[in-house]
Order: structure tokens, then sequence, then C-alpha cells
């Protein structure tokens, strides 16, 4: 190990698209109530981008917010991975296209699809780089447009989703940082969450399929498990953990995953109610207003967790 072989957050950013889609505009879309949207999901708005904004626009604007909170200069970032599964190019990639409209050449760009689990991979991947000194500072950005994927004839997923995106400046350090970041996936459930190819099927195939409460349920016991594993390797008490930054797929997902690590809702962050499910980014965006509004302070410890389509699942354990 060298010296400097911790990965520390030093800078978060994020950005949501001014477009709101509140429960009573989806009221005149498809068939559903505020009241059933609140009570099954705890959703109550979710951004959404408006015709002529794409996701580029999205990482870019969270990765510059993000490089300002950290205060490093665009010239240090030595590695850029953007998390995403609504990049509006096949090629190249999100992170391409993010290293051009920052000004910088000749360092690794590359993507990661891994779901709503897309931040919990990047951490792990980062830390990686960083423990093995192959980079020392690394730029993450998890962004999605979901709305451009979502079938809005689908009460069953239309109202879930919003758009936007995550993002956080990664160096290393002497000191933890990242304490660790389990990931995993079991492919065998892809059926149950998945949105096909443009290019290979008619449109109506290339939305969002998901089948809600099978997913449902996988995801309350996945999550359970992995949340309790971080603080198990950790050898971390309950009474120790600042913060709980669940992905913000489901209040009632959120509720059963901190009862299952013995912690009170008020040492959890929840933006589910602003922002929906922004897949990948949810993490980071939540990270990011609770970093802004002053809960999360420096010297904490936050326990971050992900599941998504896949499944993919992981749970990072984090000193702040
Ligand atoms: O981020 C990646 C992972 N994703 C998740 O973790 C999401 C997991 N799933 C969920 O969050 C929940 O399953 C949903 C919020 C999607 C659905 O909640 P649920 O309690 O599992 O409801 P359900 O799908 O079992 O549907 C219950 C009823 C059905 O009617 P019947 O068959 O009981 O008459 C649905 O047709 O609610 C009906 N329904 C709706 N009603 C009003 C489904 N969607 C709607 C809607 N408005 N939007």
């Amino acid at each position: 190990m060298n010296n400097l072989s911790y990965a520390r957050i030093v800078g978060t950013g994020s950005f949501s698209p001014k477009k709101i889609l509140t429960n009573k505009d989806l009221e005149k879309i498809v068939d559903t109530s505020d009241e059933w949207i609140t009570e099954r999901s705890g959703i109550k708005q979710r951004h959404i981008l408006s015709e002529n904004e794409v996701l580029g626009d999205m990482v870019y604007d969270a990765a510059v917010n993000a490089i300002d909170a950290a205060a490093i200069d665009r010239s240090q970032i030595d590695l850029i991975i953007v998390a995403s599964a609504t990049n509006e190019y096949s090629f190249p990639s999100a992170a391409c296209i993010l290293q051009n409209r920052l000004g910088i050449k000749n360092i690794p760009a590359f993507d990661i699809n891994a779901g709503c689990t897309g931040f919990i991979y990047q951490l792990n991947i980062a830390n990686q780089y960083i423990q093995n000194g192959s980079a020392k500072c690394v730029l993450l950005v998890a962004a999605e447009a979901l709305s451009k994927v979502t079938d809005w004839t689908d009460r069953g997923t239309c109202v879930l989703f919003g758009d936007g995106a995550g993002a956080a400046v990664l160096v290393a350090d002497t000191k933890p940082g990242i304490r660790s970041v389990t990931i995993g996936a079991d492919g065998s459930y892809k059926d149950l969450l998945y949105a096909k190819d443009a290019m290979y099927v008619e449109k109506k195939d290339a939305l969002v399929h998901m089948a809600g409460s099978e997913v449902f349920k996988v995801a309350v016991k996945k999550l359970g498990e992995i949340a309790n594993h971080s603080l198990e390797i950790n050898n971390l008490p309950i009474e120790k953990l600042d913060w709980l930054i669940p992905h913000q797929a489901n209040m009632r997902i959120i509720q059963a995953t901190a009862k299952r690590i013995n912690l009170p809702m008020e040492r959890v962050i929840v933006t589910i109610q602003d922002q929906g499910n922004t897949s990948a980014s949810s993490v980071p965006l939540a990270l990011d207003t609770a970093i802004r509004d002053g809960r999360i302070k420096r010297g904490q410890t936050l326990l971050m967790e992900a599941f998504g389509a896949g499944f993919t699942w992981g749970s990072a354990l984090v000193d702040y």
C-alpha cells in the first residue's frame, strides 16, 4: 500500500432539471391519485428534463458543482467515471462527452451501467484505483434521464421516476475516506426490471418495464442484508453511524432498511418526496442535498446503499 491509500470525498454536486411534475399533474395523464402515489411510494413530485435538454447537460452541471465544492483545479482530475443507463449516445460514453466539455484531455474516461446501484459501483471502482495508486483525483457523476424511457401510459411505473444527476470528487489521502464498499449482482432477475435498446425493438419495448411488487420484495431483503453487512465488517455499532443515505426508490423500502439496522428515521436522508426515483443518481443527489443543507458534516460516518436493475446491489461505509 502506498501512503495515500485512502479514497476520500472532498466535494459533491448535483443537478435537478427546472421542470417539475407533481402527483396532481400525473392525475391528468394516467388513472392515479396523489393519495395512492404518496402512500405507496412517498413521492410528491419529480424533476423532468425539457424536450431540448439532454443527459449531458445534467452531467456537466453536477460535475462543475462538485469540482467547485472540492476546490480543485480541473487539471488535477486523473479519472472520470459516469454511471448512467440513459446516455443520449450509444457511443461515445457520457464520460468522454463530459471530459471534452470540462476541457480536459488525455485521462481515462468511461461509463458504467449498474442500474440504480451505479454510484456504489463507482465508489468501489474509484476506491480500487486510488488504493492501488493508479489515480489520485477521481470525478464521479451518476445521472439519469429516465423521463426519456418512461412509458407515460403505464401508471405502475410512470409515477415513480425522475431525472437528475449527482457527482463527487474523491482524492487519495492518508486517512479514510471509504472504509468499505461491497457490490454484487444476480442477472437471473433481468426480466423483472428492464428497458431494451431502441436499436433492436419497437419503441414501446425500449421503455421501462418493472414488476413492481416482485422488485419490492427482493429489494427490501437485499438492502437490509447489505446494510448490516457493511456495519458488521467494519465492527460499527449503530450508535456510531451518523447517517444512512439510501437509494430513493420507495419510502416503505427506506423505512424497512432503517428498521432492519435499528436506525431511527431521524438519521436517514430522505429526498424521495421531491425527486422520485432517479436511479443511479439518487444516492449522490441525496448526499449532496444533505451536505449543502448542513445535515451531513465533516467527520461524520455515512452508510450508502442501493439496489436496482440486474439485479445489482451495493453498500458503502464512508467517513466524510
Ligand atoms: O429503483 C430500482 C428498484 N425499484 C424499486 O425498488 C421499486 C419497487 N417497487 C415499488 O416501489 C412498489 O412495488 C410500487 C410503488 C411500484 C407499487 O406498490 P405496491 O404496493 O407493490 O402496489 P402493487 O403493484 O401491488 O399494486 C397495488 C394496486 C394494484 O391494483 P389491484 O390489482 O390491487 O386492484 C395496481 O393496479 O395498485 C394499483 N396501482 C395503482 N393505482 C393507482 C398500480 N399503480 C398505480 C397508480 N395509481 N400509479
